[in-house]
């Protein structure tokens, strides 16, 4: 796999302005590992951490956003307590980021309308279920409506999805940088005060 860009260690304001630049790769690139995320958010004071896929990233925002279904426990939490921290890897580049911050949740709003009409019909499809995501199962079968099983759903059918459908916006305060090195890893943090400030730090 060949990249654009790799991490340049000159500078540590260089490896905040890359790691966002390759945040928004990822968000774009189905192939790129930072695409896939792990979000842990906080359960009755105890951790949950569950696999998300990166959407989009607003950089000036500092914002990575993904999707969920409103009835998964991770809304629920969210709701409860909005801390969140996102990881990824990547072992291309081998570099862990580890962004932390709170997150808000759209339902049903303009954030959630523009979201959901950028969506393949295919993903919309995943929103169309027969039980909520979590019930029990009688047995190993797909949530998802029969008429469903071989096809894509038609822009009437998509609407019934677009009810069940969040938006979690995560932003940002504090990032941790590390790169596994042969010869010795590499490591920065970043703080978001009214500015991002950074320094390197002792792996
Ligand atoms: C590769 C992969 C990608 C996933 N992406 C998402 C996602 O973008 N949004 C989501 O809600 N769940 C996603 N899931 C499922 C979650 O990891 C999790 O099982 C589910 O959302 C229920 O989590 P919760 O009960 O903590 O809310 C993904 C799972 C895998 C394996």
């Amino acid at each position: 796999m060949t990249r654009q860009f790799e991490f340049n260690p000159a500078n540590v304001s260089t490896i905040l302005e890359e790691t966002w630049l390759h945040l928004k790769s990822a968000a774009e690139t189905e192939t790129h590992p930072w695409r896939l995320g792990n979000l842990a958010t906080v359960s009755e004071g105890r951790p949950r951490v569950r696999t998300v896929i990166l959407r989009d990233v607003q950089t000036d925002e500092r914002e990575l956003i993904c999707y969920t279904d409103q009835r998964s426990d991770k809304i629920s939490e969210l709701k409860d307590s909005p801390w969140m921290e996102w990881v990824s890897y990547d072992p291309i580049t081998r570099v862990q980021i580890r962004l932390r911050g709170s997150a808000t949740v759209h339902i049903n709003d303009e954030c959630a309308k523009q979201h959901w009409w950028d969506s393949s019909p295919e993903h919309r499809r995943g929103y169309i279920t027969v039980s909520p995501p979590g019930t029990m199962a009688e047995s190993a079968v797909p949530n998802l409506p029969d008429y469903l099983f071989d096809r894509l759903p038609n822009d009437e059918e998509a609407q019934m999805g677009f009810e069940n459908f969040a938006v979690i916006v995560c932003r940002i305060e504090h990032l941790d940088w590390l790169q596994l090195r042969r010869n010795g890893h590499l490591a920065a943090q970043f703080l978001w005060t009214d500015k991002w400030e950074g320094h390197w730090k002792y792996a």
